[in-house]
């Protein structure tokens, strides 16, 4: 077991046929499917298969059960958690999903968030005010064109993931935090008094998205990332397909 390492996997869900669609689906629990079946369009039913096929191999990478044994419960703000033996490790993992691309992260006994956007469009730089606080708008401020976009995209999944990490979405407020950019770091938050034990990862994967992590990692220089994309004839492979 890869105690000491984060496993980020990703795939690039434009890629999914559906062929794929069956293996993906067969090692989900009744209730994933059940919520797989709720999209209105085909293609989001695909991507939230594959999503939730990819978070059960990513965590069987770690531990070696079998994809489909894994269960779930669900956070008091809507995060889910595996269910583990009292006895056994504590692993943990946060996912996101964004047209094109979804990622995975699993970390055992760390607290671990992660969020992927699409980068392909302009920044919705007019809704900054908003959601960042008044050091990160000036973040921005210092950069003009295509890096002030760089550089919302960089802030905003840095703050989801951050968010997402701590489990609370939106019930975490916006301006109780903020990060802070090159390197990418958590410069202060108000309602965690322990904050300078959290690290953050940010890059771009291909040229279309941006992904940032956020983990409960106090002890160490470098974060030791595994990560890599898997295709989707190998996640069929994987889910038991021949
Ligand atoms: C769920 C939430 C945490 C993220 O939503 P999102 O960005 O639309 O979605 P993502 O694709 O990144 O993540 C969704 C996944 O996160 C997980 N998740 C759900 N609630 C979560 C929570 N409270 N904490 C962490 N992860 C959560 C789930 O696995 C979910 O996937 P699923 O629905 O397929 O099971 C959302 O409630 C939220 O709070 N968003 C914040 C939006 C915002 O204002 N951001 C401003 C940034 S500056």
């Amino acid at each position: 077991m890869a105690q000491e390492q984060i496993i980020l996997r990703w795939i690039e869900t434009g890629r999914l046929r559906s062929r794929h669609h069956a293996a993906f689906a067969a090692i989900l629990d009744d209730e994933e499917r059940a919520r797989a079946r709720h999209f209105r369009f085909k293609e989001d039913e695909i991507m939230f298969t594959a999503a939730h096929a990819l978070a059960r191999c990513t965590l069987s990478e770690i531990d070696g059960r079998p994809p489909h044994s894994w269960t779930f419960r669900i956070g008091p703000y809507g995060k889910p958690a595996v269910v583990v033996a009292q006895d056994a490790p504590e692993i943990r993992f946060n996912l996101s999903h964004t047209k094109g691309l979804t990622i995975v992260a699993v970390a055992i006994g760390r607290d671990i968030g992660v969020d992927v956007e699409k980068i392909t469009h302009p920044a919705p730089l007019e809704i900054a005010d908003r959601y960042f606080t008044r050091q990160e708008c000036d973040l921005l401020l210092r950069s003009a064109g295509r890096r002030r976009d760089a550089a919302f995209f960089s802030i905003w999944t840095l703050k989801e993931a951050y968010m997402k990490a701590l489990s609370r979405g939106m019930d975490l407020p916006l301006d109780s935090f903020v990060v802070d950019l090159d390197p990418a770091h958590l410069a202060r938050s108000d309602q965690d008094k322990t904050w300078e034990r959290w690290q953050f990862w940010q890059d771009r994967i291909g040229a279309s998205h941006i992904a940032a992590l956020a983990v409960d990692w106090p002890d160490a220089d470098a974060l030791p990332i595994s990560g890599r994309a898997v295709d989707p004839n190998e996640l069929s492979s994987l889910c038991g397909a021949t």
